[in-house]
C-alpha cells in the first residue's frame, strides 16, 4: 500500500447535473434548483480544501447549454454574477485561483468583467484551484488545439513529426493544470456529455444517482472514500 500514489485525488472535476430534475421534483421553477446547485457548489469547494484536493473543475454551462429556452440561460448568466460577487470574499479567505475553460467570448459582457476581475485578484494563489468550465465544449477545446499546431507547422516553428499527446495538452486551455484523477456525475446520467475529453484518459469515474443540488460534504466524501479503495493500473499489471 505504501508504494501507491495519494489516496486524495489531487485533481477532482464534477459534472453538475440534475438541479432542474431537483426542481421539478418540488414544483418549483428550475432556476430554483441552479441556485440551490450553487450553493452545493460553494459547499464542496469547501470540503476540496478540508480534504486536500488542491484542483476542482466544475461544468458550469456547456456549448450546448446555450439552446436551452432564453430565460433559463440569462437566469444562468445572473446567477454566476451573483455567484462571483458572493464568493470573492471565502476564495481570498482560502487562498483559491479562481480559473475558467471554455469560450469567455460567449458570455455577457457583465459576466466577462466579473470573471476577469476575481480571476486577477486571486491570480497569485498558487495551491488551491476552482475552475469554471462556462460555455466549455472538449471538442472546441481539442479543435482550437489543432488549429494553433497547424498554424505553428505551417509556419515551420514546429515539425509535425515532432508532435507528441504533450504538445496537444500543452495547447489546450490550462495546460499547467494535472488531469483530473477523479470524475464525478451527479444525477445518475452515464454520459460525458462533451466534458474534458482528452484530460479524462485515466480518471476514475464515479456516478451517483443524487442530483446536484443534494450532493454536499458527506456525498463528497463518499466519492473520495471510494476513489480511495480504487486500484489505478494505468494499462499495467500491477
Ligand atoms: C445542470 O442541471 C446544470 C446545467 C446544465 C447548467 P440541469 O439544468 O441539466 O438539470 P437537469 O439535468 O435538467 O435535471
Ligand atoms: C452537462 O449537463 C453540462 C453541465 C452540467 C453544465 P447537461 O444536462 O447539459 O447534459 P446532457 O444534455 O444531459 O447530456
Ligand atoms: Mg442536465
Amino acid at each position: 500500500m505504501s508504494d501507491e500514489p495519494s489516496k486524495v485525488p489531487q485533481h477532482v472535476a464534477v459534472i453538475m447535473d440534475g438541479n432542474g430534475r431537483w426542481a421539478k421534483a418540488r414544483g418549483w421553477p428550475r432556476l430554483k434548483g441552479h441556485q440551490e446547485g450553487a450553493k452545493s457548489l460553494r459547499a464542496i469547494l469547501r470540503a476540496c480544501r478540508d480534504h486536500g484536493v488542491k484542483y476542482l473543475t466544475v461544468y458550469a454551462f456547456s456549448s450546448e447549454n446555450w439552446i436551452r429556452p432564453k430565460a433559463e440561460v440569462s437566469g444562468l448568466m445572473s446567477l454566476l454574477k451573483t455567484f462571483l460577487r458572493k464568493q470573492e470574499f471565502e476564495l481570498h479567505e482560502n487562498k483559491v485561483r479562481l480559473r475558467m475553460i471554455g469560450q469567455m467570448a460567449d458570455l455577457p459582457g457583465a459576466v466577462q468583467q466579473e470573471l476577469q476581475r476575481v480571476m486577477a485578484a486571486t491570480a497569485h494563489y498558487p495551491d488551491h484551484h476552482l475552475i469554471l468550465a462556462l460555455s466549455y465544449g472538449s471538442r472546441a477545446e481539442i479543435t482550437a488545439a489543432c488549429r494553433q499546431i497547424a498554424r505553428k507547422a505551417k509556419a515551420g516553428t514546429l515539425d509535425p513529426e515532432k508532435i507528441t499527446d504533450a504538445t496537444v495538452a500543452q495547447h489546450l486551455y490550462l495546460p499547467d493544470v494535472p488531469d483530473p484523477d477523479l470524475l464525478i456525475r451527479t444525477s445518475g446520467e452515464m454520459r460525458i456529455s462533451n466534458f474534458l475529453l482528452w484530460q479524462i484518459s485515466y480518471a476514475e469515474l464515479y456516478v451517483t444517482p443524487v442530483l446536484w443540488p443534494d450532493f454536499r460534504e458527506p456525498e463528497f466524501a463518499a466519492a473520495l472514500a471510494d476513489y480511495a479503495g480504487r486500484h489505478r493500473r494505468f494499462g499495467d499489471i500491477k
